[in-house]
């Protein structure tokens, strides 16, 4: 139960302003979903001014270190090596690499190839070679404020088929940015991009999604890529999140490893590819924090 707030009153985001020229038409319309029955997002969720110019420059660390990688990946280079330019770019630029002793997470980036899914841990005996596909997923802490991206790389002469993996899972991505605007709903993401992967002959990964992000590594909402149009969270502006999806050419079925405690495999071997991009709803559609 939320407290009433006068119209004249400050507004509950700590914006500063009035309730009425603030979240009072917002409100509104998030109680006429919710008497619907429908998930709507808690009040904490929704950024205000000042943490989205936080969260957003924190993104543009997170996508320049993404791009440093992008510049110097190649055959023969360890995924050890990802690992350390991630730490000392990040650095570089004033922020902190968020996976780095995260929940005991070794390393400052996740490295996942061929048929690793996500949370693949670099390592110097990890040498990348010709034909590899590999997830780099960096994740930023910036004066506080979180960001989360990650892209594929093909590694020299890749097979058409885990090219195509990787373009499809890519599409997918831009397809489920197209669905982001107020008033939507998660699952018109979730719609589109399992609709495209299917249609390829594709899996989605089930048990692992995307999340909300921006003043904790991982908030609420989880975000599923299995879901319908029209069902899950609301979505509202200053909601913030990742569109992660994990395709597979096989099963959609995983085992995490029992040793490392966080490699995650695909269960019958075969690639998968992931995405990720950091979005924000807002009052007229999203932008991009990190990609
Ligand atoms: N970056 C991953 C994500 O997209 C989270 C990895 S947790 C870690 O949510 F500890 F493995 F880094
Ligand atoms: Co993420």
């Amino acid at each position: 139960m939320e407290i009433k707030i006068g119209r004249n009153d400050p507004c509950w985001c700590g914006s500063g302003k009035k309730y009425k020229k603030c979240h009072c038409d917002f409100d509104e319309i998030i109680e006429e979903h919710r008497v619907l029955g429908e998930i709507v997002p808690p009040r904490e969720l929704i950024k205000n001014k000042e943490q989205i110019k936080g969260i957003k420059e924190s993104g543009v660390i997170n996508t320049a270190v993404l791009d440093y990688v992008a510049e110097n990946i190649k055959v023969g280079c360890t995924t050890e090596d990802i690992d350390k330019w991630v730490y000392s770019k990040t650095v570089e630029l004033g922020a902190v690499p968020a996976p780095l002793n995260y929940e005991g997470f070794p390393k400052s980036v996740c490295t996942s190839i061929d048929n690793v899914v996500c949370h693949g841990i670099p390592s110097p005996d990890v040498v990348l070679k010709e034909g590899d596909i590999i997830n780099v997923d960096i994740s930023t802490i910036y004066k506080g404020y979180f960001s989360d991206a990650s892209r594929m790389f093909c590694i020299g002469n890749v097979s058409e088929e885990k090219r195509k993996l990787v373009e499809i899972t890519e599409k997918s991505v831009e397809l489920g940015l197209a669905q982001v605007k107020p008033w939507g709903h998660l699952g018109d993401i979730a719609q589109v991009i399992k609709d495209l992967a299917h249609e390829n002959g594709y899996t989605v990964v089930r048990e692992i999604g995307g999340h909300g992000i921006g003043l904790e590594f991982h908030e609420d909402p989880w975000v599923s890529y299995v879901t319908n149009k029209g069902t899950d969270m609301l979505l509202a502006p200053g909601l913030c999140f990742t569109i992660e999806p994990m395709i597979n050419m096989g099963t959609h079925r995983i085992n995490t490893d029992k040793e490392d405690g966080w490699t995650v495999r695909t269960a019958d071997g075969k690639p998968s590819a992931q995405r990720e991009i950091q979005v924000i709803v807002t009052d007229d559609g999203c932008e991009v924090i990190s990609h």
